[in-house]
């Protein structure tokens, strides 16, 4: 498994302990968008990194993308460009949410209720639906 997270600045990194009990069983890639100083992520977009996950068979590898939505939009083409299936890949659309019940339609996307209907949803189905 490969995670990669994006954050600002080195200042901005979130779940540092967390991160450091993934790295014991999984690649982590942590890149920052600037740094001033000497770092120990790397520096540059999370979308840079995409095509230079190795995948051994890219048709059985599943991804997840979180996050705003230009990076969410370059990070799928990116998903897609390297062989993983549009059934193979999710998106989260949380971001959308407010009340979380359903209640308030800030998260309403035509006819779909993100916080109802997902919040992860499959690529194929809701393409449209990432800005
Ligand atoms: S978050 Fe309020 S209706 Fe979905």
């Amino acid at each position: 498994m490969t995670v990669i997270c994006g954050f600002k600045t080195p200042q901005d990194i979130l779940f540092l302990e967390d991160i450091g009990r993934w790295k014991k069983t999984m690649d982590v890639i942590l890149t920052v968008d600037c740094a001033e100083e000497d770092t120990a992520c790397h520096v540059g977009l999370v979308t840079e990194f995409i095509s230079k996950i190795d995948l051994e068979d890219p048709e059985k590898t599943a991804a997840i993308v979180v996050g705003p939505p230009a990076m969410m939009h370059f990070s799928t083409q990116g998903l897609l460009g390297i062989g993983i299936s549009e059934e193979n890949l999710w998106v989260s659309q949380e971001r959308k949410m407010c009340c979380g019940l359903g209640k308030c339609g800030h998260c309403r996307i035509g006819d779909t209720y993100v916080c109802l209907d997902g919040p992860v949803f499959n690529y194929k189905s809701t393409k449209a639906m990432i800005d």
